[in-house]
């Protein structure tokens, strides 16, 4: 069938004019800081990209302990491609948490949150949280050495958590430590409930945003600015930005595909120098400053309470900015942004290099 007798058959059954009036009305407000705009749609690509190369891996991955390691080292070197689509799917994923942590930055320092877009900011913020779970329970996939020793960790750093730190603990775990059943739940949340949930999200996520419109920086509401039409120009715009990220993805994807070490053995001593993944980082390298006991209380879990405060307070800083709430500027939450930011950019390097 060709294009325009397609078109006619849509046309027959649904209002496409309405569509393409719509999509024609949206604009989006032109000024210096306007490249904040295109971070979440870079997240939403590298969403796409993560999802066709995970479908692509759920074909031949055998997610029983026994097999899994072994799975994963026939699809790299028996399928054809395989090693490229395994690449793909890890660099896919840390580019994707680095563009979310940008775009969680860009929102947070120009105050995109401020009313009316606070459920934007909790929608996002919930997927930021699902996306670094998807992170952790795509790493035991692998089940080797480091997988398992990383995710011991993690795991055991949620359980020091006051009252329900326990019961998280051992629902992660799917038991008293790591094992087989462990791997069996990573798997049920990495391939069937985390993506459920992040399809959801991200409709309600874009639907707010079609809603709401993009937001103006304060500090460029009150001066004489003009709007750019979405389609073409912005749009082309998130296409170029899809391009050369996909560009960096398959780069990194062709000269570091990541290593493998050998099978997980519960029973090993955990490899030396282990660490989680870097966005896990800031968090270990927090958990150090603290010592082990702090006015006869256990310093560490005094430390995870602190972090969850810490990361309470930026879920909730849209009813904190009372300022921003009313569209006057607030400097003081910009320093706060700020703050957070290099704390995190800090730890982690710390993190790196000890
Ligand atoms: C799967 C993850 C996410 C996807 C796919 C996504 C996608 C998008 C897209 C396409 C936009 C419109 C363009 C833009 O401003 O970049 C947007 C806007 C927005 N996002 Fe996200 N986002 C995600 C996560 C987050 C996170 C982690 C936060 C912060 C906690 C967040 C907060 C916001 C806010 C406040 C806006 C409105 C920006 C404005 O009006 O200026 N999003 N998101």
């Amino acid at each position: 069938m060709s294009f325009p007798r397609l078109r006619s058959w849509f046309s027959e059954r649904y209002d496409i004019e309405r569509i393409k009036d719509l999509v024609g009305k949206k604009t989006v407000p032109a000024h210096r800081y306007e490249i904040a705009y295109y971070t979440g749609g870079i997240a939403l690509f590298l969403f796409v990209i993560q999802f066709i190369t995970g479908m692509v891996l759920s074909l031949y991955y055998i997610p029983y302990f026994e097999q899994a390691h072994h799975s994963i080292i026939e699809i790299v070197t028996k399928l054809n491609m395989g090693w490229f689509f395994r690449s793909l799917h890890h660099w896919g994923a840390q580019i994707a948490i680095i563009a979310l942590f940008v775009h969680l930055w860009c929102t947070l320092l120009l105050k995109a949150y401020r009313k009316p877009r606070e459920l934007l900011w909790f929608s996002g913020f919930v997927l930021l949280g699902i996306s670094i779970f998807f992170g952790l329970s795509g790493y035991l996939l692998l089940w080797d050495e480091r997988a398992f020793a990383a995710v011991r960790v993690a795991t055991g750093g949620a359980g020091s958590l006051p009252f329900v730190g326990s019961f998280i603990k051992a629902f992660l775990r799917g038991g008293t430590d790591v094992s087989g059943d462990t791997l069996t739940r990573f798997y049920a949340f990495h391939v069937s409930i985390l993506p459920l949930f992040t399809v959801f999200l991200i409709a309600v996520h874009l639907l707010l945003v079609q809603c709401h419109g993009m937001s103006v920086p304060l500090s460029v509401t009150g001066q004489n600015r003009k709007d750019t039409p979405f389609f073409p120009n912005v749009f082309y715009k998130d296409l170029i930005a899809w391009l050369i990220i996909l560009g960096i993805v398959v780069t990194l994807a062709t000269l570091l595909p990541p290593e493998i070490l050998g099978k997980a053995d519960p029973l090993a001593p955990a490899p030396e120098n282990i660490k989680p993944e870097w966005y896990f980082l800031f968090l270990f390298q927090t958990l150090k400053l603290f010592p082990g006991v702090i006015f006869g209380l256990n310093g560490e879990t005094i430390a995870i309470l602190l972090i969850s405060a810490g990361i309470l307070f930026l879920f909730l800083i849209p009813f904190f900015d009372r300022k921003s709430q009313r569209g006057e500027k607030s400097t003081l939450f910009t320093w706060i942004g700020v703050i957070y930011l290099f704390y995190f950019l800090i730890m982690t390097v710390i993190g790196f290099i000890s």
